[in-house]
């Protein structure tokens, strides 16, 4: 029934055009909407997809630009085999939005309704991802298609001599299940977690890509519900690190394996200049603990390396990427306080600080785990103390870099911004953040979709002082 690896082709996700552009702002229309689409060669899936397309189509954003988008919630009214009501909320994942453009898990359109977002695109250059985070139906509405990427860019990221156009190549990977009947296969009852035995790029199972022998820049979105991954090429060969979730490193970071949590974004360079024409290069997964395998989830796709010729320029890592992002250049003597989150599974929960999004919800939204005020340097320490798990966390709005894991520097690849941190068994890291601008309420949680919909989640409030 499922493919042998490497036998599909390789495809990108198509960029949404905008419906009109002002002097200031991009508007864009999206129908979040049932359609079908053929995963395994020659079966039929049922799938919801912004526009009807898995994953969704890009956006292209620039810096200075405001987007707005429309949503429209054009789902059916209940699922046809889980029964639930595809209530969305969409989140662009990576943009300081203002609350109440957010994706706040409990702001929810329903079907038939729609909800027009706004997003400011004042941040630096950065691969964003939007995708559903709809109260309780995130992982399902995730798994059943919703999430698409959104590129922002600035001229600085412009201005650099990085792999461009058709060698700047997005890989949203996914893993998901099948019934025979080509249906997706959804088991609701796991509070662990969903895993997939099908690793899907773009779209399709184990794609094999022909490449030229050059630079070519992917931006690897791990957009699968809870299994994370670790990459490395079987040709045992290097991968330059030029990007985090928040944009550009520092310096580049040569590695020859990574670790990958669900939400989490990496951009690498891969030079194939070294290969043979002919040469197949595999990228590879070694899942990290805690997560369940299959018989080809090593497996990601296939580099087909060609003798095309291909333009010269583009095609360097310059040792300088990006000093002055914000979160890189804050001093951790700068830090006022220090704030701890323990993610916990206590009493049957998923629990940060012992609390779940139930009880924000039960406190009529007033409930919340930390209230820094703007302009405060924090320190946050996270730990996952629950023994056989691991939790990518994610706080809403902020750039934060991570100061120490496990009491020692940073993994190379994460030497940059982010706004999630993988935290494996027993693990615990210290990010340092800065509420610099905005104020109100925004989301932290674990993004394993099945943690954060048994209820892994919770708010913090930024202060503003002056109000
Ligand atoms: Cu990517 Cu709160 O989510
Ligand atoms: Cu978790």
């Amino acid at each position: 029934l499922l493919p042998a690896p490497f036998t599909t082709p390789f495809v990108r996700p198509p960029v949404l055009e905008p419906v009109r552009r002002s002097g200031t702002t991009d508007y864009y229309r999206i129908s979040m909407q049932p359609a079908r689409t053929e995963f395994i060669p020659g079966l039929q899936t049922e799938v919801w997809g912004y526009n009807g397309l898995v994953p969704g189509p890009t956006i292209k954003a620039v810096q200075g630009r405001d987007v707005v988008v429309r949503q429209i919630n054009n789902l059916p009214l209940v699922h046809p085999t889980l029964r639930y009501t595809p209530w969305t909320s969409v989140h662009l994942h990576g943009s300081a939005s203002l609350p109440e453009y957010d994706g706040y898990a409990s702001d929810i359109t329903n079907p038939g309704q729609y909800k027009d977002y706004r997003y400011p695109n004042w941040q630096n250059a950065r691969t964003l991802w939007y995708h559903d985070h709809g109260v309780h139906h995130t992982a399902e509405n995730v798994l059943m298609g919703l999430a698409g990427l959104y590129q922002l860019s600035d001229s600085l990221d412009a201005s650099l001599p990085l792999p461009q156009g058709e060698f700047d190549v997005p890989l949203i990977v996914s893993d998901r299940m099948f019934n025979t009947d080509g249906s997706l296969l959804i088991d609701r009852n796991d509070e662990a977690g969903v895993y997939g035995d099908v690793i899907i790029v773009n779209g399709r199972p184990w794609p094999a890509m022909p490449v030229k022998r050059r630079k070519y820049r992917f931006r690897i979105l791990n957009a699968s519900v809870s299994r994370s991954y670790k990459w490395s090429l079987d040709t045992g060969g290097p991968m330059t690190v030029i990007a985090t979730d928040a944009g550009l490193v520092p310096a580049p970071q040569k590695v020859t394996s990574f670790r990958h949590g669900v939400a989490e974004r990496y951009e690498v360079v891969i030079d194939f200049a070294k290969y043979a024409v002919g040469q197949r290069v595999v990228l590879r997964n070694t899942s990290p603990k805690n997560n369940i395998d299959f018989v080809n989830v090593d497996k990601v796709m296939a580099f087909d390396v060609v003798g095309d010729a291909f333009p010269k320029t583009n095609n360097s890592v310059p040792a300088v990427l990006f000093p002055g992002h914000e979160a890189m250049v804050v001093q951790e003597s700068e830090a006022v306080r220090t704030r701890r989150f323990d993610f916990v599974r206590a009493g049957g929960r998923w629990t940060i600080n012992g609390k779940t999004w139930d009880d924000v919800v039960a406190s009529d939204f007033t409930s919340v785990l930390a209230t820094p005020t703007i302009g405060d340097v924090e320190i946050w320490e996270l730990r996952n103390l629950s023994g056989g798990w691991h939790h990518p966390a994610h706080i809403h709005f902020v750039d934060f870099r991570v100061l120490t894991r496990n009491g020692k520097p940073a993994l190379a690849h994460e030497r940059g911004a982010k706004d999630v941190v993988f935290l494996g068994e027993n693990e615990s890291v210290r990010l340092l953040i800065k509420f610099d601008h905005g104020r109100g309420k925004y989301m932290m949680h674990c993004h394993n979709l099945v943690h954060e919909d048994h209820d892994m989640m919770g708010q913090f409030e930024i202060l503003d002082p002056d109000v």
